[in-house]
């Protein structure tokens, strides 16, 4: 049977009419689905508990409030855990954040930072240290920087600098501490701290007025960063151009000198930036921002541990006269002014011990802020794609349950090994403090020669701990100090 024209194209209209329809109708079955599927999803992820605090400011005047006073863990961290547990939500400078505790949810945040969530640092902090330091890089990026600062500040790294840090500790005693009743043991700590990272890993003599510039760039570090003509912020980034200035010619100088001398070995964490700037690998802003990054990076955590590791022997005359005794021993066999080795640091494993206990009590940084770049479940929870994150030190440091007596001073407690990611003064995963080895050393050689040179106390043993945002001494630690005499 012939079909007639009309009908023809009838039936054409009516083939496509049943198809738009019954597609849309598919599509919005399908839509409908889709949308209940995403509403289901939404509703099955549960935020943990705590609170938001007042619109947009949230929680953050109650966290300033502690942290001034340096009571972050009983007056912020602590009263949240009891109330809402381990995990909870709040909002600090204008970010909801979630908080955690505990060695689980450490290493979840901690060795999943770029697959699950990245570090985040204030917008002050990533103006002043340039955007091309080492905590502002994520990925490839990070690994290659990463790999030579770690390279240079890794413990084999560190032997050919054993005597030169200790070269440069005796003579800042020498100089600074020769002659003198009383310091402030925290400004020396300090000053050494800056000595070390100039002199020995960057082979730059300390000239004058040199420390105060770099000071006032770090006074701005976690300022509000708005460029008032007199605020912190303001002054900071002028200190941090007058750096940058210093530091480029130092930089070019560098080059020209490791092009003109081929032959010599580039072992300074200096010239190993350097060389990785002649390579290609690194830019020369990168150069810059890194050897500014290090000098904060080192400055104030290394003197606030030195400085409390004197605090805690003062309190604690049992575990000085142990340590003392490790430090004679090392002492009596040497000569007069024979340099330290690596295997003398390895020896000092007691004072070693009073050092990270100290840090586990007071550690210099008590946490820090990630983002999370994916919604993350833990435990019942979702921490939504875009929070920040806040991982702290308290949540296992004053935990009963993985350091027994958690408030007691006890070096010996580390005879025992630890749990992983319950100890974390330096952080974990791949942003574990890059200097740790460093830092250890410094700390040591530095506690050796003072302990077997001087004899000190402190003026004021109730001398409170302010915070700004890292901890200090309210008074800077002052100390009566006299020379040992020679047995
Ligand atoms: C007692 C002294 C020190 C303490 C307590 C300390 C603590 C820390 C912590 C907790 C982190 C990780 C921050 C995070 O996860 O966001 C870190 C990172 C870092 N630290 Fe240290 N630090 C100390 C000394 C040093 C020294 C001496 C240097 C080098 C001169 C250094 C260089 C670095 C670098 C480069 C990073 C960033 C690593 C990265 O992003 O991959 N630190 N430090």
């Amino acid at each position: 049977m012939a079909l007639e024209p009309n009908f023809l194209l009838s039936w054409v209209f009516l083939c496509i009419a049943a198809t738009i329809s019954s597609t849309l109708f598919f599509l919005r079955k399908k839509t409908h689905k889709f949308t209940s599927k995403k509403l289901q999803q939404k509703k099955n992820k549960k935020l943990p508990p705590g609170e938001m605090g007042l619109p947009w400011i949230g929680e953050t005047m109650e966290f300033y409030k502690a942290q001034k006073s340096n009571r972050v863990f009983e007056d912020f961290v602590n009263p949240r855990i009891i109330k809402h547990g381990n995990l909870f939500k709040t909002k600090i400078m204008g970010s909801p954040t979630i908080v955690v505790n505990g060695a689980e949810a450490n290493r979840l945040i901690l060795s999943n930072e770029f697959n699950l969530v990245v570090s985040s640092w204030p917008s002050s902090s990533v103006q002043l240290m340039g955007m091309n330091c080492i905590m502002a890089k994520q990925g490839e990026k990070h690994r290659v920087l990463r790999g030579i600062v770690a390279n240079s500040l890794s413990y084999n790294g560190l032997e050919s600098l054993v005597p030169q840090l200790c070269d440069t500790v005796r003579s800042h005693l020498d100089t600074e501490w020769g002659g003198k009743e009383e310091i402030s043991l925290y400004r020396s700590a300090k000053a050494l701290t800056f000595t070390v990272v100039f002199e020995c890993l960057y082979g730059i003599k300390v000239e004058l007025g040199m420390l105060e510039i770099f000071e006032r760039v770090l006074e701005g570090v976690f300022a509000f960063p708005v460029e008032f003509p007199c605020s912190r912020f303001a002054r900071a980034k002028k200190a941090r151009l007058e750096i940058e200035t210093f530091l480029v010619e130092k930089v070019r100088e560098k080059r020209k000198e490791m092009e003109e001398e081929v032959r010599r070995p580039n072992t300074t964490l200096f010239s190993r930036l350097v060389e990785g700037l002649t390579k290609g690998e690194i830019t020369e802003d990168e150069v810059v921002d890194n050897m500014v990054l290090l000098v904060f990076a080192a400055h104030d955590t290394t003197s606030y541990a030195m400085a409390m590791t004197f605090k805690m022997l003062a309190q604690h005359p049992t575990c000085r006269d142990t340590l003392i005794q490790e430090h004679n021993q090392i002492k009596a066999n040497k000569r007069e002014r024979e340099y330290l080795t690596v295997e003398d640091v390895k020896k000092m494993k007691y004072s070693w011990q009073v050092v990270r206990e100290t840090m586990r009590l007071s550690p210099p940084i008590f946490g820090s802020f990630r983002k999370a770049v994916a919604d993350i479940d833990y435990g019942g929870f979702t921490i939504p794609k875009g929070w920040k994150i806040l991982w702290t030190t308290y949540g296992t440091h004053y935990n009963p349950e993985i350091f027994h007596d958690p408030m007691s001073f006890n070096p010996s407690r580390f005879d025992q090994p630890i749990q992983a990611y319950t100890y974390l003064p330096f952080g974990g995963g791949p942003r574990l403090c890059a200097g740790h080895q460093l830092a250890k050393v410094s700390i040591l050689v530095f506690l050796h020669l003072v302990v077997t040179s001087y004899d000190w106390s402190l003026v004021y043993p109730d001398e409170t701990i302010s915070m700004d945002p890292l901890p200090f001494p309210s008074l800077g630690m002052p100390i009566k100090i006299s020379p040992k005499m020679a047995l």
